[in-house]
């Protein structure tokens, strides 16, 4: 074994599951942080205890006001200002969210994204055509990044939305978003990021990048449990920003229940109905852990141990499907073989928690508490079952 002095290494303990399994599919669901369990008595204490009344107690706090904190407490990874982001179920809902905010009836009328997005965003998007929307699709050439001046050449003064991923979910591409960011505001669009497979693997600053809207969740590279999305507003878009999917919670005054609808003042003008209480207590500190961190230095690791992979995995003679150039990849080093797809099981009977993609193949993703012995031990594990 390698003699480490990692000194990331510490947080190891905070993931019991570590103890017990190598696990490596960070961009998937994240090791789940031991605090969740007192997270999730908390809320069944508070529940308990309080019944009703937990939604919304006389001093302000309470389950409504949970939701709030978690999301600026999100949004403070990626440099968001309190009140420009809020929560939902999951990316599919936002990217809808999003989209009924704009009146497709006019000229201003184009979607343009391309064919590695992710397929809740992909089908949703694909499905606003049935309300006048002119969808463009940008065809990937090599399978594992898009060529951004094509992203950018499709975009004129007839788009309305850019739908885009920051991070490739079948290879691992870190695309270069600012350009096509800039290229929609020159013509008048707006960028819909999508940072699911981004977001505490790689440094992300919404006010650096001058994005309109961004998107993702809690599994994956953030440790949080399923169903506590968010959805950033660029706060000089909120005052006009009117979806036609809202619900109770979008109203200045939820708990007045007025039949007159008027928009809350910030991003939770974008929620619908009840929002995700319980979720968000399995989420916290996850973000809390990861903000500790930090996420140049997970990035930093994150880089080194995807290059060890890449490099070990091509020497093996394995296809590698996932970007060389250690700029444009995120986390994730996605490995093909003859039998990759059977060889998902067999790993994870093993002890070895990865998963395969069509057309990625085995996605290997090291976080800040994983090992090189780990990595080298997965990249032998598949070389017995490739027969290599
Ligand atoms: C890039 C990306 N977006 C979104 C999602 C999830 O979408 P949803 O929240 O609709 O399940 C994933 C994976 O789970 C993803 O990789």
């Amino acid at each position: 074994m390698t003699k480490t002095t990692d000194p990331l290494m510490k947080w190891r303990e905070e993931f019991p599951i570590l103890a017990r399994k190598t696990y490596l599919i960070n961009n998937s669901l994240g090791a789940m942080p031991r605090k969740v369990y007192e997270g999730l008595k908390h809320f069944a204490d508070m529940w308990n205890t309080d019944g009703v009344t937990a939604w919304h107690y006389p001093d302000g706090s309470g389950w409504l006001h949970d939701c709030e904190l978690t999301a600026d407490l999100i949004g403070s990874v990626f440099n968001a200002p309190k009140g420009s982001v809020m929560l939902h179920l999951n990316v599919a809902t936002l990217t809808a969210q999003v989209l009924s905010s704009i009146d497709f009836r006019g000229k201003r009328n184009g979607i343009v994204y391309d064919d590695m997005q992710f397929t809740s965003p992909h089908y949703v998007t694909q499905e606003w055509a049935r309300y006048g929307a002119k969808v463009k699709m940008v065809k990937s050439d090599d399978g594992i990044g898009v060529d951004v001046q094509k992203l950018c050449d499709a975009i004129d003064e007839t788009t309305a939305i850019v739908p885009i991923s920051h991070v490739y979910f079948r290879s691992s591409y870190l695309q270069d978003v600012k350009p096509i960011i800039e290229k929609a505001h020159k013509v008048g669009a707006k960028v819909l990021l999508d940072a699911y497979q981004s977001l505490g693997t790689v440094p992300i600053d919404v006010k650096a990048l001058n994005v309109d809207y961004l998107v993702g969740g809690s599994v994956k590279w953030v440790c949080g449990g399923p169903n506590v999305c968010y959805l950033y507003i660029r706060p000089d878009l909120i005052k006009d920003y009117k979806p036609v999917l809202t619900g109770w919670i979008s109203h200045a005054r939820p708990f007045k229940f007025e039949m007159e609808f008027e928009p809350a003042p910030n991003a939770w003008r974008a929620s619908t109905g009840t929002p995700p209480v319980v979720a968000l207590y399995s989420c916290r500190p996850g973000y809390e852990i990861i903000k500790q961190v930090g996420v140049d230095k997970i990035r930093e690791k994150s880089q080194r141990l995807t290059a060890h992979l890449m490099d070990k995995a091509l020497e093996a003679g394995f296809k590698v499907n996932s970007p060389r150039d250690p700029a444009r990849r995120g986390g994730t080093v996605c490995i093909d073989f003859p039998g990759s797809e059977q060889a998902e099981a067999k790993l994870i009977e093993r002890g070895f928690v990865i998963d395969y993609r069509p057309r990625g193949g085995i996605r290997v993703s090291p976080h800040f508490y994983n090992t090189t012995d780990e990595c080298d031990a997965i990249l032998a594990e598949m070389k017995k079952l490739a027969n290599k």
